[in-house]
């Protein structure tokens, strides 16, 4: 079992997507592990793309990424992070396969609507930084209690 830490990021907030961007991943068979709407301020916005400092789309990247709430996810599945990854597709939506989230809705780079942790490391990472330990629901006792 794996998790992944996924981001509707504001353009998928203020299109009304959020709904349509979890159903795919409901219906592909992950499961939701913890979910907060939120605000990024440029201080988390540092911590959260740390590895993108420095590089020429970083400015305009921090001002999008907190111009607007974003809805900040765990899931978790076998294969969480490559699933998820697939799911949305590639980073340019010109370049992301049909079907994908990104190919069926977005345009631009600069706004491709979600982002997912590209690695293991990335995931604890990411998850550390938006989520307490607590937040992080326990599937397996509420499956045995009502099924
Ligand atoms: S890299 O250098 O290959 O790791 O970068 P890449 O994976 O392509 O992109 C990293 C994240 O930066 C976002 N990005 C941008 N945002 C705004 N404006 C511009 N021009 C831009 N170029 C890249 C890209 O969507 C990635 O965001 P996340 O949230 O990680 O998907």
């Amino acid at each position: 079992m794996e998790r992944t830490f996924l981001m509707v990021k504001p353009d998928g907030v203020q299109r009304g997507l959020i709904g349509e961007i979890l159903l795919r991943f409901e219906r592909k068979g992950l499961q939701l592990v913890a979910a907060k709407l939120l605000q990024i301020t440029p201080e988390l916005a540092e911590k959260h793309y740390a590895e993108h400092v420095g590089k020429p789309f970083y400015p305009p990247l921090v001002d999008f990424i907190t111009s607007g709430p974003v809805f900040a996810m765990v899931w978790q599945g076998d294969n969480a992070i490559a699933l998820a990854r697939a799911l949305i597709g590639k980073t340019d939506a010109i370049d992301a396969a049909p079907g994908t989230i990104r190919s069926d809705y977005a345009v631009h780079t600069n706004f491709n609507l979600i982002h997912g942790s590209d690695s293991p490391e990335s995931a604890k990472r990411e998850i550390g930084i938006f989520f307490s330990d607590h937040e992080l629901v326990q599937y397996v006792q509420t499956i045995q209690r009502w099924i």
